[in-house]
C-alpha cells in the first residue's frame, strides 16, 4: 500500500517570497517521503476559514508568516506557553483526532542557529545586545530569557518599545536608548541585529563597531543579503559572524518532524539551494 500522501504549507500574505516551500520540498524530496509543502496566500480576513479548514483538507499543519502570526493564535485550540510569551505562533500541527496546536519554533531556531557556529556558547553566558524591538525581537528575547540570560540589553530606536519588552518579560532585560547603542555593545558575549536595517532595500545599520570586542559573536538576522555591512565590518575586524539564514533552517526542523515524522538534516547543499534563489 502508498504511504499517506502528506500535506503542509504556509500562509501569509503575500507569500511568493516565502522560502520556506523550497525548504520542506528539498527534505520531502531527499527522505524519499510521500507529501507536498505548498504555497497558501491567505488575506488576513479569510484567515479563520483557511486555518479552520485545515483538518478537513488533510493538512497535516502549515507555517504562518506576515501578517498572520499574531492573529493565529488565537484561531488554534491550543498554544504552547513559549509562543504565548512571544504572542505569536509560526507553526500550526493538526493532531490526528484534528485539533489544532500553535507553537513559536523561531526563537529557539535562533539559539540553535547561534550554537551551530559557536557550540561552546550559551545564553547564560554573559551579556547580550538586542537592536530592535520588533516581533523578531520578541522571539528572540523569550528563547534566551527562558534558556537563562542574565543580562539582555535592548537596545531600540523606539526607547518606550525597548521598556515595555523589558517590564514585560523579565528584570534581566534592560532597556537602552538608541543613541548609547555604540558604547553599550563594549563588553557583550553576543550582538543581535533585529531591525530591518541592512536588508534589501534599506539602509544600512548605523552602529559603530570599535569598541566591540574581538570575541563576540555578532549575528544579524537578516540573510537577503547574505552578509550585510554590518556583518561586513564585524568580520573585517575579526569577530565570528551568523546570517539569519540558520534561524530560518531551525525553525523549520522540528515542524517538518512533527509534520512529515523525520527530523531533518541542515546539510550545506541545502543552504546554497536556498541561497541560490535569491540570485538575479
Ligand atoms: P519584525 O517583526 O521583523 O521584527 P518590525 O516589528 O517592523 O519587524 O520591527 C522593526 C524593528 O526595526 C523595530 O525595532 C524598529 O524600531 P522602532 O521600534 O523604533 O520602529 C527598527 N527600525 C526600523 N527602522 C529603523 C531605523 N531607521 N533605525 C533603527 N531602527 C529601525
Amino acid at each position: 500500500m502508498a504511504a499517506e500522501f502528506k500535506l503542509a504549507g504556509v500562509m501569509g500574505w503575500p507569500i511568493a517570497q516565502s522560502r520556506s516551500p523550497i525548504l520542506h520540498n528539498y527534505w520531502i524530496e531527499k527522505y524519499n517521503l510521500s507529501g507536498r509543502y505548498v504555497p497558501l496566500a491567505v488575506r488576513s480576513e479569510r484567515l479563520a476559514d483557511a486555518i479552520r479548514g485545515l483538518p478537513a483538507l488533510g493538512f497535516r499543519g502549515c507555517n504562518l508568516t506576515m501578517p498572520h502570526k499574531q492573529l493565529a493564535m488565537t484561531m488554534v485550540d491550543e498554544v504552547t506557553d513559549t509562543a504565548k510569551r512571544i504572542g505569536a505562533i509560526n507553526c500550526i500541527v493538526v493532531g490526528d483526532d484534528g485539533r489544532m496546536s500553535g507553537t513559536n519554533n523561531d526563537g529557539n531556531g535562533y539559539v540553535l542557529s547561534v550554537q551551530e557556529v559557536a557550540p561552546q556558547w550559551k545564553p547564560s553566558d554573559g551579556p547580550i545586545a538586542i537592536l530592535g524591538a520588533g516581533g523578531a525581537a520578541r522571539a528572540i528575547i523569550v528563547a534566551l530569557v527562558e534558556r537563562g540570560a542574565r543580562d539582555l540589553r535592548l537596545i531600540n530606536r523606539t526607547f518606550e518599545k525597548a521598556e515595555r519588552l523589558a517590564k514585560e518579560f523579565s528584570p534581566n532585560v534592560k532597556p537602552i536608548t538608541w543613541d548609547k547603542r555604540s558604547e553599550a555593545i563594549g563588553d557583550v558575549v553576543l550582538l543581535v541585529n533585529a531591525t530591518d536595517q541592512g536588508m534589501i532595500g534599506k539602509p544600512a545599520l548605523d552602529i559603530s563597531l570599535d569598541r566591540l570586542s574581538k570575541q563576540t559573536l555578532v549575528s544579524d538576522l537578516i540573510y537577503v543579503p547574505p552578509e550585510t555591512s554590518f556583518l561586513a565590518a564585524a568580520k573585517a575586524r575579526g569577530n565570528v559572524t551568523i546570517n539569519g539564514l540558520g534561524m530560518l533552517l531551525h525553525q523549520a526542523r522540528p515542524a517538518f518532524e512533527a509534520w512529515f515524522g523525520v527530523l531533518p538534516e541542515i546539510t550545506p547543499d541545502l543552504r546554497k539551494r536556498i541561497m541560490d534563489t535569491f540570485k538575479t
